[in-house]
């Protein structure tokens, strides 16, 4: 589109595609640090490229987020022709509840007229209770539609902000930050060169699994974010999409 060409959008997602060694960036126009509109935007451009993917069957994995809820509200009914369901990429990892993946799938399933299922795992039990929530019947089922999923869809956060945001311990805030964490994804918290400093113990897809499935889009974006950005996709897998804003890409681009 000429907009695009124009404000040379185009152009910088290919030198970032390169830079980043990726095969697809999308980037919308803005800097959804300075204006929330922008992350209806990234809502926009998420929602299309899943579209433009979509099989017969399809099961997609969501992590929560105030970026997921922009996409899921950008969401409309036409997944037609689909029979898509939506379940949570993983157990509680701490976000209040607009913020979850539970909240933010129920969503996705009403704006498409899709279905959802929900994972419900507490954070703050014993292991034993923990292992016998593991044996649960139902449980066990949505952790099989989990790792059966044809596409997830993810944020990616910075390490610190996570941290806070979510009801970190003393001691793992101070893995965290003694292990020079910057960016966060899937309950996960990577340093610069993408290791993984602390993963937050929950159910669900695990960093591993990425591999396996068909399409895997990252949405993030704000200058704000770059770093965490650039961190998380050192261990992401390459065929991952990444769907931005000028913000973020103008300091990715800084290198
Ligand atoms: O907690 C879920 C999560 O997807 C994190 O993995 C990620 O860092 C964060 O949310 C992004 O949140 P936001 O879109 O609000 O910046």
């Amino acid at each position: 589109n000429m907009m695009r060409e124009i404000s040379g959008i185009n152009e910088m997602e290919k030198r970032l595609q390169s830079l980043l060694n990726l095969n697809e960036i999308v980037i919308v126009p803005g800097n959804s640090d300075e204006s929330p509109w922008v992350k209806e935007e990234l809502g926009r451009a998420s929602a299309f490229s899943m579209k433009q993917r979509l099989e017969g069957n399809n099961i997609i994995a969501v992590t929560g987020g105030s970026t997921m809820a922009a996409v899921a509200e950008m969401l409309t009914p036409d997944f037609s022709g689909s029979d898509t369901l939506f379940v949570p990429a993983r157990g509680g990892i701490g976000e209040d509840v607009k913020n979850q993946a539970n909240t933010i799938c129920a969503k996705m399933a009403e704006h498409t007229g899709m279905r959802h299922r929900v994972l419900y795992v507490p954070d703050q039990v014993s292991k034993e209770v923990y292992k016998s929530f593991l044996k649960e019947p139902m449980i066990k089922e949505v952790l099989n539609l989990i790792k059966s999923a044809n596409m997830v869809l993810h944020g990616i956060g910075d390490a610190i902000t996570m941290a806070e945001r979510r009801k970190t311990s003393p001691d793992d805030f101070e893995k965290i930050t003694v292990g020079h964490a910057v960016g966060e994804a899937f309950g996960y918290y990577f340093d610069e060169s993408g290791e993984v400093v602390h993963k937050v113990p929950t159910i669900g897809l695990q960093l591993e699994d990425l591999k396996h499935i068909n399409h895997v889009f990252a949405v993030a974006g704000g200058s704000s974010k770059a770093k965490a950005i650039r961190a998380y996709l050192k261990s992401a897998p390459s065929s991952t999409i990444l769907i931005t804003d000028e913000g973020a890409a103008k300091e990715l681009l800084k290198g």
